[in-house]
C-alpha cells in the first residue's frame, strides 16, 4: 500500500466522533504530505528526475492502479488525500438511529471514529436537531455504523475509540454483568477487526478478544510534556512525589514514578459500595490515608478517567491537608459528567489543587476555558497509530513511549 496513494485509508466519523476524527485527520494530511515530499526528494535525486516528473509518473502510476478510468485531480500537482467517507445519521424522535455510507468503500480499510463521551449538543439531521446524546445512544449509533459500513463491503474495520464503553463493568464481584466483555464479543460479531483505545480502564478487558486486536495506547508523553512545563523534573528546584488516587491505579503511577525517576507514595480509600457516587461532593468515599510523605513537595496524581470528580477531589484535597505545596493531576479520559466543572472551580479558587491535566481524546468545550485546565492534543499519537498500522509497520516504539520519555525529561 503505497504512502503516495492512501485511498484504501477510510474514516468514517460518528456523530460524537466528528471532531475527535477531524484533528486526527489533520494530522493523516499533514503525515502524507510531508512523507510524499520526503519521497520526492529523495527519489527523484536517486532516479536523476526532475521533480515535476516524479510527481507526474506518481500520479500516472496511481491512475493506472486506479479501478476508475482516470484518476481525480490535476497530473501536475500532489494529490491531498481526503479519508473522510461521506455519511449520513438520521436520529428519529424515538430514539433510533440510522447511519447510511454515502461513497463506496468496498474493500477499504475503515476506521470509524466514536466519542462515547462527547456529551455536548449535537447538530442532528441537517442540523434541524440539536441533542445530547448519552454513552448509551452513543454506543448504539456506533453498531448502526459498523453495521452499515460492514454490509457496504468494507475490507476491514479498526474502531478508534478513545474512551472504551463500560470499560469499568470489566470484573464481578456477585451477580452482575461483565458488560467491557460483552460489549467486545458484539464487537467481534460485527466482524470489528481492531480497536485502537486510549488507557483502557484495565487490562483484563482484552482478554475479551479472541479475534479482534486491542490496541491500547498511553498519554503519558503528551501529559509529561505538559507536567514539565509546570514544574522543574529535574528537581533542583523542588521536590516531585507521584502519588497513586487510589489502588487501581497504582500500576498507572509507577510508570510515571520509574519515567520521571521520582518517588511514589498512594492514597488507600475506604469506600461504602452500597452508595452510589452522585457528584463530586456526595461520594462513597467513607476515609482516606496515605502511604508516603508528601510534605513540602509537589504532589503529582494520574488516573485514567475523571468522572464525577469526587475521587480526584478527595484526594487533591486531601493531599493539600498533608502539606503538599502544589497539586497537579492529569487525567486521559476527562469526562467531567454533571457538575464536576463547577466542582473543580470551586477547589480551585480554594487553592486545593493548581492544575489539572487532560487530553482531547473527550470533546468537552467548556473544560477548555477553565484556567486550571490544560489540554494535551492525543490526536497525533492516534494519527501515527493509524498510519502505521494501515502500511503494517510496528506499534512497539508508540505503545511502550518510554523511550521518548526519557529523552524528554533528560533534556529537560
Ligand atoms: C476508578 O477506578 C477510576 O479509575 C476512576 O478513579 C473513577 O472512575 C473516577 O470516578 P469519579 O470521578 O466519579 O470519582
Amino acid at each position: 500500500m503505497p504512502y503516495t496513494n492512501p485511498t484504501n485509508l477510510a474514516v468514517v466519523a460518528c456523530p460524537g466522533g466528528e471532531s475527535f476524527a477531524d484533528e486526527v485527520i489533520v494530522h493523516l494530511r499533514q503525515m502524507y504530505k510531508h512523507r510524499y515530499n520526503l519521497k520526492r526528494d529523495v527519489i527523484s535525486k536517486h532516479y536523476e528526475m526532475e521533480r515535476a516528473e516524479y510527481i507526474k509518473s506518481v500520479n500516472f502510476h496511481n491512475d493506472i492502479i486506479s479501478s476508475d478510468i482516470c484518476g481525480k485531480g490535476a497530473i501536475d500537482k500532489y494529490r491531498a488525500p481526503h479519508f473522510k467517507v461521506d455519511t449520513e445519521f438520521t436520529y428519529f424522535m424515538n430514539g433510533e438511529f440510522k447511519t447510511e455510507i454515502k461513497d463506496c468503500i468496498r474493500g477499504k480499510d475503515v476506521y470509524i471514529f466514536q466519542d462515547v463521551e462527547n456529551h455536548q449538543e449535537l447538530s442532528l439531521n441537517g442540523g434541524k436537531n440539536k441533542i445530547a446524546l448519552s454513552v448509551n445512544d452513543h454506543v448504539m449509533s456506533m453498531l448502526v455504523t459498523i453495521d452499515a459500513v460492514r454490509q457496504a463491503g468494507a475490507g476491514s474495520i479498526t474502531l478508534v475509540l478513545p474512551v472504551y464503553p463500560y470499560s469499568r463493568q470489566h470484573k464481578k464481584k456477585g451477580r452482575e454483568g461483565l458488560t467491557a466483555s460483552l460489549l467486545g464479543h458484539v464487537y467481534e460479531q460485527l466482524s470489528v477487526n481492531r480497536i485502537i483505545t486510549l488507557d483502557i480502564h484495565s487490562r483484563e478487558i482484552e482478554n475479551a478478544f479472541s479475534k479482534a486486536h486491542i490496541e491500547n495506547l498511553h498519554a503519558s508523553y503528551q501529559i509529561i510534556r505538559e507536567l514539565a512545563k509546570l514544574v522543574d523534573l529535574t528537581g533542583k528546584t523542588e521536590d516531585i512525589v507521584i502519588v497513586s488516587p487510589d489502588t487501581g491505579a497504582v500500576d498507572r503511577n509507577k510508570f510515571y514514578s520509574s519515567g520521571l525517576n521520582k518517588p511514589l507514595a498512594m492514597l488507600y480509600k475506604e469506600r461504602d459500595y452500597s452508595v452510589v457516587t452522585q457528584n463530586a461532593k456526595s461520594t462513597n468515599i467513607k476515609s482516606v490515608k496515605l502511604l508516603g510523605d508528601v510534605k513540602g513537595k509537589v504532589a503529582f496524581l494520574a488516573d485514567d478517567m475523571l468522572g464525577t470528580g469526587g475521587t480526584m477531589l478527595k484526594a487533591m484535597e486531601f493531599l493539600k491537608e498533608q502539606g503538599a505545596t502544589k497539586v497537579i493531576c492529569a487525567i486521559s479520559l476527562p469526562f467531567f459528567t454533571g457538575n464536576a466543572i463547577e466542582q473543580f472551580d470551586e477547589a480551585y479558587k480554594k487553592g486545593l489543587f493548581y492544575r489539572v491535566i487532560g487530553t482531547n481524546s473527550v470533546f468537552h468545550k467548556k473544560l477548555l476555558d477553565c484556567e486550571w485546565y490544560i489540554n494535551t492534543d492525543v490526536s497525533g499519537l492516534f494519527a501515527n497509530v493509524i498510519t502505521r498500522v494501515h502500511h503494517r509497520q510496528s506499534l512497539s516504539d508508540l505503545l511502550d513511549n518510554r523511550t521518548i520519555i526519557d529523552k524528554l525529561v533528560k533534556r529537560d
